[in-house]
């Protein structure tokens, strides 16, 4: 990688975090050159990407919560880590109630995935649903009426207008840059990212007296050896998203533990996760750029920013939201329809069995989702 190489030629070393940006995020890193979630040509499957079940639940949670709110006539889902968009896309086919007022926000931090995003889905400009300059000044003209959607956009970034709607991201918060701390006999070290020849090496130097404190009220007990991750840029962006949303709630899907004691007693090659070609990867200083890096999300450094009013798993998630009375509609269509064969009825049969791997408690049904409610 040369991005990586030239920043190692510089700096010497990397904090295991700058490394992680690098080498995901960096010019030639794994998502800037297109790496990322699918069924086929993909690295890993995540839920939106296992059919459009996902979506089509999700959808009925937005109505739920666009009813909660008083059916705003502008009603605003901004998706971070929206990828190529197979969520956004899988919503809309559910022609969900609130579909008029919904403006759909793509953000997506690589580039060759926003551009992909334009395949599938009609994209309107920004303006469109961030503050549209509808009353036009000319005397006693009445106001535009407030034109009927659904709009999706696609920005790089979370917009920084506040909005009344969900901010949601589903496995964003495993795939921001972490630190890594190492327990020693009598305090921290840091993980930093070195190179000796051409082979990444670690480097363990004394961590700075704010991480040290960090890692002591997060894992006073950790062992000599155990190491933790300071997830920093994840709680930054749960306060980012805070401020977008005036009314309404964050949704969160990720894979979590609840404490990040227990990510102390577990070896780091574990709840460090990498992805590549549909399976886990290899260790994470191996293949940079070419294999996803991502980290366990432990709860209680988001709860420090503001506890989650809904903390549970998945599948429980899904079945509150009506999964299983989708999955029978599903059924009764494809026992109408199997004769006829068609689209129709092959994505009512499929229902089935993407239920089971969402729902699975061994796989994506164990993931967490967190919400907080706002104000
Ligand atoms: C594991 S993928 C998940 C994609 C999609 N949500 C899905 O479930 O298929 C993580 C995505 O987050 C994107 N990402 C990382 N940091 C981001 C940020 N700060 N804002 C928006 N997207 C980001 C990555 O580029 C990548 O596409």
């Amino acid at each position: 990688m040369d991005a990586l190489d030239e920043r190692l030629d510089r700096q010497g070393s990397l904090r295991f975090d700058e490394y992680v940006d690098l080498v995901l995020y960096g010019a030639d890193g794994f998502y800037s050159r297109g790496g990322g979630a699918g069924r086929s040509g993909g690295d890993f499957l995540t839920s939106p990407e296992v059919g459009p079940l996902f979506g089509a639940v999700v959808a009925r949670h937005l109505d739920a919560e666009w009813v909660r709110l008083g059916r705003p006539e502008e009603f605003v889902v901004v998706e971070a880590a929206a990828g190529r968009g197979a969520l956004a896309l899988a919503v809309l086919a559910a022609e969900p109630a609130c579909a008029a007022a919904l403006r759909y926000v793509l953000v997506e931090r690589s580039p060759v995935l926003r551009a992909r995003q334009g395949e599938h889905l009609s994209l309107a400009e920004p303006f469109v649903v961030l503050g549209a300059p509808r009353e036009v000044d000319d005397g006693d003209a009445d106001p535009l009426p407030v034109p009927d959607g659904p709009f999706v956009v696609s920005l790089p970034e979370v917009p920084a207008e506040p909005v009344t709607g969900v901010v949601i991201a589903n496995e964003l918060l495993d795939n921001l840059p972490f630190r890594i701390l190492e327990r020693t006999q009598d305090g921290w070290d840091e993980l930093r990212v070195a190179r000796r020849g051409s082979t990444l090496v670690e480097l363990l130097v004394p961590a700075d007296e704010a991480a040290a404190a960090h890692a002591d009220a997060l894992a006073p007990s950790a062992p000599p050896g155990s190491r933790i991750p300071l997830q920093e840029r994840a709680v930054s962006w749960l306060r980012a998203a805070f401020e977008v949303v005036d009314r309404g709630s964050v949704v969160l899907f990720d894979y979590a533990v609840s404490a990040t004691a227990e990510l102390a007693v577990r070896p780091w090659t574990e709840w460090v996760r990498t992805y590549a070609e549909h399976g886990r990867g290899g260790p994470p200083l191996d293949r940079a750029g070419d294999q996803d890096v991502t980290t366990e999300v432990a709860v209680d450094q988001l709860a420090a920013v503001r506890r989650p009013d809904v903390d549970v798993d998945q599948a429980d998630w899904l079945r509150s939201r009506g999964i299983d009375s989708l999955v029978d509609e599903g059924r009764r269509t494809w026992e109408e329809r199997a004769g006829v064969g068609d689209l129709a009825a092959l994505r009512a049969r499929s229902r089935v069995a993407e239920s089971e791997a969402l729902t699975d408690p061994s796989g994506l049904g164990a993931f967490r989702v967190l919400e907080w409610h706002l104000p």
